[in-house]
């Protein structure tokens, strides 16, 4: 056994790039077209070749990065992106309260300054912060990547999401994302757990409000995959901490979309007949094969203790094991804004997803426009799928949905 990312260092990490590129350029693109190329061998019978090919693509891609880390490598959240709308996002310390704070301190993450992106509808260019206009919507975008990868540069592949979005409900102009601090573990050195990331997105939410001067009701939370959980802590929090004597905590936003969230980060979903293992063929996510589930698990709990991930609701809402639950208003989703919430078909984490939204419905109700939770899944879609283009029709519908629910919500 190798270890996990054992060629994480150059000129390891080159040498082994290289290796993998002429490997997969010379025997298995060749293989894998050959396997992709009858629909009888194709995960599912609706599939076409294009999404069969990609799915084994990404697959070995998650695999490669067990070996070498992320790839492309992870972004530096101590710098800017040049080139794109970007700036610096003060930390809001004072924001930081009750028991994360008390987290906060255990764990030892500070509030730092961290990186914010604007990326405008196709065909505006807004200055960096302008003031919103009247009936104005916002996107505020957390990228998903497992909280170990990815970015919220608008260059990252997961902001399709915000600018397809953008294309198909008009009300929304911009989409803001942040460069939220990525958790690592050993064999790395260990740095930023939770709740890093939700600090960060803290300050995010903060300075849409209280700098750019959104009223809350027209911010709408974006997380896809790990995003989705993020989004899910950050309204947790503001709605947890709504009416302190001490600090003015601002409202949750006035929606939520959840994609393919990661609502279950423990084992609670792992069990013999869940999606976690019957779906391992038509998803690309590498669960808990070569210690990839373990080593993001770990990034994140950190000094905390893998005990959270199973019982903590900021880190898993959607676990089945008892969570403690001391929300104000009586329930883990009591008070939450109306959400709409999607999963693939065919994708590992369908079964917790699924978890995720009978607790919500259980706690906010649910159907036709007086509900509060909305929830589609595509049939035999992949985790994601919204990032990819090739992923079609069900991208194009799932957006449409998005679109129509958005725009029923304001009426
Ligand atoms: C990140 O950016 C800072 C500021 O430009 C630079 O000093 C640092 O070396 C960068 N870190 C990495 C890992 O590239
Ligand atoms: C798993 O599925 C099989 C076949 O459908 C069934 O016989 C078995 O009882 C299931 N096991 C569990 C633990 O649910």
């Amino acid at each position: 056994m190798l270890g996990y990312h054992p060629f994480r260092y150059q000129p390891f990490r080159g040498l082994y790039l290289t290796y993998q590129v002429v490997l997969t350029t010379l025997v298995w693109v060749p293989i894998w077209t050959l396997i992709s190329l009858p629909p009888f061998l194709r995960p599912r019978a609706s599939w076409d070749f294009r999404r069969a090919f990609w799915v084994r693509v990404l697959r070995h891609l998650g695999y490669v990065e067990t070996m070498v880390g992320s790839v492309p490598a992870p972004p530096n959240h101590t710098a800017l992106v040049e080139g794109v709308k970007g700036l610096w996002i003060e930390p809001v310390p004072h924001l930081i309260v009750g028991e994360i704070k008390e987290t906060a301190v255990a764990d030892n993450v500070q509030a730092i300054r961290i990186p914010g992106y604007w990326t405008d509808t196709k065909g505006s260019d807004i200055p960096i912060g302008q003031a919103p206009i009247l009936g104005e919507k916002v996107l505020y975008h957390l990228h998903g990547g497992g909280y170990v990868a990815l970015s919220g540069n608008p260059r990252d592949p997961t902001a399709a999401i915000g600018r397809q979005v953008m294309r198909y409900y008009k009300p929304i102009l911009r989409t803001f994302s942040i460069e939220y601090r990525l958790s690592q573990a050993l064999p790395n050195t260990p740095a930023n757990p939770f709740p890093a990331a939700l600090i960060d997105a803290i300050a995010g939410y903060n300075y849409l409000v209280n700098v750019v001067g959104f009223s809350q009701a027209d911010i709408i939370v974006q997380g896809d995959s790990a995003g989705g959980n993020l989004a899910i802590a950050l309204t947790r929090y503001l709605l947890d901490n709504q009416g302190r004597s001490d600090v003015d905590i601002p409202a949750p936003p006035g929606a939520l979309l959840l994609l393919s969230p990661w609502a279950d980060i423990g084992t609670s979903h792992e069990r013999p007949n869940s999606t976690f293992y019957t779906f391992t063929n038509s998803d690309y996510i590498l669960a808990d094969k070569y210690g990839d589930l373990a080593y993001k698990r770990a990034a994140i709990v950190g000094p905390f203790g893998l005990g959270a991930a199973e019982t903590n609701r900021y880190i898993s809402p959607a676990s089945l094991h008892p969570i403690a639950n001391s929300n104000t208003k009586g329930g883990l989703f009591k008070g939450f804004p109306r959400t709409f919430i999607n999963a693939g078909g065919a994708e590992m984490l369908r079964d917790q997803i699924r978890t995720l939204r009978k607790k919500m419905v259980e706690d906010m109700g649910e159907g036709e426009g007086k509900g509060q939770v909305e929830y589609y899944e595509a049939p035999d879609a992949i985790h994601d799928y919204l990032v990819f283009n090739w992923h079609e029709p069900e991208r194009t519908e799932t957006l449409k949905r998005i679109a129509e629910w958005l725009g029923a919500g304001s009426a």
